[in-house]
């Protein structure tokens, strides 16, 4: 079997290598470049947004089905452009993908399907935005969202009534972040701990995979400001049977419910986004894909062979397949470059790779120079590794990562503290 994995980051070279463990596939393709994952797939030098060449690539190599890890392509509608071309791929269609790629179409979502998420308002002008927040107390910290795809930088968190109008100003008046901030909502802060649910879903049935939690701040002790991810861990303690079972009652079938009342095509990875409000779970966010760097902790848990359930989910009958887990513990830590997420430079030379034992190094901004790998982009590497109790996993990540180094490297040397600490926030 031959497999097509769009996207070029830590998690799609998390989703090839877990491709590359299964006896049933001969060949893995990878669109576009990323140095590290040459190792275990063949670069295709074709952009997530050039659907016809793409397409065109299947066709010619033969390529049984294609696997889509970034929201850009699945927001463009790479899915419904793959099936009228009579080519099988997973990840939801255009329509499925707005659950992610448009804040205020998920919350009416959520709202239509009685899921609990923070109160708001949407905004498709920005004198009506100015407007709702001049009632805003001065001090209360509220939340100002792009509606649409902004790069993980469509979120700002404000201190109160001027902080907000500066965010509203920047996305609806300066076009800080392009058109994604055209219309903006504006929603309650909600203060507790986050965790990430992911899915694989058929669009009829759902299987959940161990919830983790992300470390979105640059810096240790949650300092800084935020970033794509600066590592996780799973399972997540705090995500005990009981808050798992309330997530899945509350939130996932509802969501399934939705996507089948709705008639959305989703076959693929929902990531739902969750924040304790007291002991209420609530949606911060629905993404229509794989986290990153929650992919590249969750995957190496996977027992079940990543191809039956890419075939479960295609064929709609997921709700025959047992996906088991390893019951182990899973931390990532992010190697980023110094600067990060600011500007950084680029081209320096990743050392000590050869000295990894028993954890695996994702590759996220590399390329391959001359023969050796060089940082080029924000966040460089992942490195993971696995054990039976959260301690011995965060030991055996951070030996490995200190064997690791390149001009500027920052880390992060807390990734798991909460687990660690019995701490929940
Ligand atoms: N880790 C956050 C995301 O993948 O969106």
């Amino acid at each position: 079997m031959k497999v097509l994995v769009v996207g070029s980051g830590g998690r799609e070279h998390a989703i090839c290598w877990k491709f590359a463990q299964s006896p049933n596939v001969e060949k893995i393709y990878c669109a576009p470049r990323n140095g590290g994952i040459s190792q275990v797939a063949q670069n295709v030098n074709i952009s997530v947004e050039d659907f016809k060449g793409l397409a065109g690539f299947v066709k010619e190599n033969n390529i049984d089905f294609t696997f889509v890890g970034p929201e850009v392509p699945l927001s463009l509608g790479i899915v419904d452009y793959f099936k009228e071309n009579g080519l099988k791929i997973i990840g939801p269609s255009k329509d499925g993908a707005r659950l992610e790629s448009s804040k205020i179409y998920s919350k009416e979502f959520m709202n239509k399907y009685g899921i609990h998420t923070a109160q708001y308002n949407s905004f498709s002008n920005i004198e009506s935005a100015l407007k709702f927040l001049a009632n805003w107390q001065e001090n209360k910290k509220v939340v100002v969202k792009a509606d649409g795809l902004a790069a993980g930088k469509g979120v700002y968190v404000c201190n109160g009534r001027e902080d907000a109008i500066n965010a509203v100003k920047q996305m609806m008046n300066e076009k800080a972040l392009g058109n994604a901030g055209a219309n903006v909502i504006i929603e309650d802060y909600i203060d507790g701990p986050e965790l990430s649910y992911l899915i694989f879903t058929d669009g009829k049935t759902y299987s959940l995979m161990p919830a983790s939690q992300d470390h979105k701040r640059i810096n240790d002790n949650d300092e800084g400001p935020n970033t794509g991810g600066m590592g996780a861990y799973a399972p997540a303690p705090l995500a005990t049977n009981e808050l798992n079972k309330k997530v899945e009652d509350t939130i996932i079938k509802k969501v399934i419910d939705g996507i089948k009342s709705e008639e959305l095509d989703y076959k693929g990875v929902l990531y739902v986004g969750v924040i304790m409000n007291g002991s209420i779970p609530y949606v911060l966010e629905f993404n229509c894909r794989f986290g990153d760097p929650e992919t590249q902790t969750v995957l190496p848990l996977l027992d079940t062979d990543f191809v039956d359930i890419c075939e479960a989910i295609l064929n709609t009958n997921l709700a025959d397949l047992k996906i088991s887990w390893k019951k182990e513990f899973s931390v990532c830590v992010v190697l980023a470059s110094g600067g990060y997420p600011g500007s950084f430079k680029k081209g320096f030379e990743i050392n000590g790779l050869e000295n990894i034992r028993d954890a695996m190094v994702f590759h996220a901004g590399t390329k391959l120079e001359n023969g050796k790998f060089v940082t080029s982009g924000g966040r460089v590497l992942g490195v993971v590794s696995t054990s039976p109790d959260i301690k011995s996993a965060i030991d055996k990540v951070y030996s490995n990562v200190s064997m690791i180094n390149f001009d500027g490297v920052h880390y992060r040397k807390d990734i798991g503290w909460r687990a660690l600490n019995g701490k929940q926030n």
